[in-house]
């Protein structure tokens, strides 16, 4: 199954009051969001992994384990993630255990909650704003995947000035060009 997505309310949280409603993943796409499906268990999966590698220059990767055991400063680490940010480079981010909370930006600036579990493999566009969250399961083991050297540096918000942002900007709102030039 394709990662799962739906609005937040106005406030940035859960919206409690009304049902939620799965967004369709064409919602994602226009804002330049990228994802895969995998199955960490399955060896056509490291097949699949290092073609999409290979394709789009992911030479880099490592993993975190996302829990209080496993990383430290666990605390700081996550009051980060959860700050708005942008990066000046895709954010790619495999699935292996566990899940999480990716949440972005869409084209009216308002939060989509991508729900990542095991096997998905999601593409943040440079420039998106987003943060990440821990769900129920308080655990997720992500491989992070780079073309080249990582650099991980968030800048949060705001950002309007930072030439990355401007030009993710122009593509989400000029075209269709964004799932041209990604595949
Ligand atoms: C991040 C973590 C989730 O970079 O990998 O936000
Ligand atoms: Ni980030």
């Amino acid at each position: 199954m394709a990662p799962q997505a739906w609005m937040l309310g106005e406030n940035g949280e859960e919206n409690l009051e009304s049902p939620k409603e799965l967004l369709p993943l064409s919602r994602l796409e226009e804002i330049g969001v990228l994802y895969w499906q995998l199955d960490p268990k399955k060896p056509e999966s490291e097949e699949e992994l290092t073609k999409i590698r290979k394709e789009r220059g992911y030479s880099y990767f490592d993993l975190i384990e996302i829990c209080p055991e496993k990383l430290e400063n666990y605390e700081e680490k996550l009051k980060n993630f959860y700050r708005e940010h942008i990066h000046a480079d895709e954010e790619i981010r495999y699935c292996l255990e566990g899940s999480g909370y990716f949440d972005v930006r869409d084209k009216n600036d308002e939060w989509i909650r991508i729900w990542i579990k095991e096997g998905d493999m999601i593409i943040l566009p440079a420039g998106i704003y987003h943060r990440f969250i821990v769900d129920r399961s308080n655990y997720i083991k992500l491989m992070r995947l780079f073309i080249g050297e990582p650099v991980w540096t968030a800048h949060n918000r705001p950002q309007e000035d930072h030439p990355v942002r401007q030009e993710y900007v122009k593509n989400v709102k000029g075209n269709t060009g964004f799932a041209l030039a990604a595949r």
